[in-house]
């Protein structure tokens, strides 16, 4: 299986229940390696251009309104199959549709408010993980 990367953002209900600690616990154990991280908080737009795709969905603007209504922390995770891994670590989009034990049936509380953003193809993780961090902030690129 091929190694791959993945752009996850511990979301601000993450942050603001405490759960960065328990949650990157679970990354971690799982047998992620962060290779880059972050504390940071999106404004509205910043929010709507990591979202871009979802501009025309009529819940863009609760999505950005969320996302930038405090501190998130975006990561880049590699191992390998890193992508269809971590989906299924975090589990589906909605909680109330989660596998038992996943981190959003644990701790998320609604389809907007699901603690976690995976990616969800390597082509898209690399988009992703570029507008985040620049090469040099990601650890794995340094010698
Ligand atoms: P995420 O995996 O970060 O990617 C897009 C996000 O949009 C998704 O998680 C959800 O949190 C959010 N989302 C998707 N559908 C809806 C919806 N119907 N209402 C509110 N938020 C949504």
């Amino acid at each position: 299986m091929a190694v791959e990367r993945t752009l996850t953002i511990l979301k601000p209900d993450c942050v603001k229940k405490n759960l960065i600690g328990e949650v990157t616990k679970r990354i971690q154990e799982s047998g992620f390696k962060i290779i880059a991280m972050k504390m940071t908080r999106l404004t509205k737009e910043t929010a709507g251009g990591f979202y871009d795709v979802h501009r025309e969905r009529p819940f863009f603007g609760e999505l950005t309104d969320f996302m930038s209504s405090g501190a998130s922390v975006p990561m880049i995770l590699e191992k390998e199959n890193a992508i269809a891994d971590f989906r299924k670590l975090i589990g589906a989009t909605n909680p109330a549709e989660a596998d038992k034990g996943t981190i959003r049936a644990d701790f998320a509380d609604s389809l907007g408010e699901n603690i976690v953003h995976g990616s969800d193809s390597v082509e898209n993780g690399k988009i992703e993980a570029a507008y985040f961090f620049a090469e040099s902030e990601v650890v794995a690129n340094r010698s």
